[in-house]
């Protein structure tokens, strides 16, 4: 069974089965499964998580069975399952930033947000995680924010509150 905390049932936009059907274009004609991970960003991008039923949806779509889609779903780590805040910190947790204060980082996003790791702040504007290596190694600490995963380097306690307020700021006007 599929552990998913919390089902969210989904109707795609046209617009969003637009960019799908632009994305199986890529692909020779009875490859569309190819398209899976692709269009799991796209769904992910919209709801800011994938629900089972964003998950039958798009197993319907692609004419895959649903198990197809979770076993993707599931293995990689940058899909969520269940509710995210609007902005997610994956803060890299691999040694390299360790060294550098990573540890200090996630320990301050904590305590600034009052949520724990993996929980979402009560207005519904953030949460945060720790990660494997960012590939950016000699500017840690780093984290990213997707969904078109930015990049914030050499973080210090100063910049990440300064981050904070810029996108609760950015939410404003939103
Ligand atoms: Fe942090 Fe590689 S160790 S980006």
């Amino acid at each position: 069974m599929l552990s998913v905390q919390e089902n969210l049932p989904v109707e795609f936009s046209e617009e969003l089965l637009a960019k799908f059907a632009e994305v199986v274009s890529r692909y020779p004609a009875g490859r569309q499964k190819s398209a899976l991970i692709p269009i799991l960003h796209l769904v992910q991008a919209e709801y800011g998580w994938l629900s089972t039923d964003a998950m039958d949806k798009v197993a319907a779509y692609l004419q895959i069975r649903p198990i197809e889609v979770y076993e993707v779903a599931t293995f990689y780590t940058m899909f969520f399952l269940k509710p995210q805040g609007r902005y997610v910190l994956e803060v890299c947790r691999t040694g390299p930033c360790c060294l550098v204060g990573a540890e200090k980082i996630m320990k301050h996003i904590e305590k600034r947000l009052g949520v724990k790791e993996g929980e979402v702040t009560e207005d519904g504007l953030f949460s945060w995680r720790g990660v494997e290596c960012l590939a950016a190694c000699g500017y840690g600490p780093v984290l990213q924010i997707g969904p078109e995963y930015t990049y914030y380097e050499k973080l210090t306690e100063e910049s990440v509150d300064q981050l904070i307020e810029t996108l609760r700021n950015k939410a404003k006007e939103a």
